[in-house]
């Protein structure tokens, strides 16, 4: 483990008073931990912008399974960009509905573009996608 490194940070007291309150919110005990996980968060949505750099994500979707073509253009989109996607997780919400979770790795480049294609097909009626690390080089 890397040897830790204390320093100071000055700032306005109604700024500390504000994150303190939500941190607490959050349930971070100490300030270390709230202010290491914004700094590693920072770091990482550093990362999804360099198109080369090796990333992991989640894309979930809902839609209506009836919606026109729909599952087939979402199957054959999955299909051409398998080796993107490590797993697939479709959950049959009600007699319409399907909640789908994909796994994905890569490229940022490659991972953000083709989750961007999945939430923008039509029919989709509501998707997220999370991109986070594959955790390597990030301690
Ligand atoms: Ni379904």
């Amino acid at each position: 483990m890397e040897k830790a490194v204390r320093f100071g940070v000055s700032l306005d007291s109604k700024l500390l008073t504000e994150f303190d309150a939500l941190i607490g919110k959050k349930g971070y005990t100490n300030r270390s931990e709230a202010i290491r996980d914004l700094i590693r968060d920072r770091l990482v949505h550093e990362q999804w912008q360099q198109d080369d750099t090796p990333v992991a994500g989640a894309v979930i979707m809902v839609f209506d399974h009836h919606s026109m073509d729909l599952p087939r253009r979402l199957t054959e989109l999955q299909h051409d960009h398998h080796d993107l996607i490590v797993s697939t997780v479709h959950v049959h919400l009600d007699h319409d509905n399907c909640l789908e979770v994909l796994v994905l790795k890569g490229a940022a480049g490659e991972v953000r573009q083709l989750g961007e294609k999945l939430i923008s097909t039509r029919g989709i009626k509501h998707g997220k996608m999370t991109l986070t690390t594959t955790g390597k080089g990030l301690t």
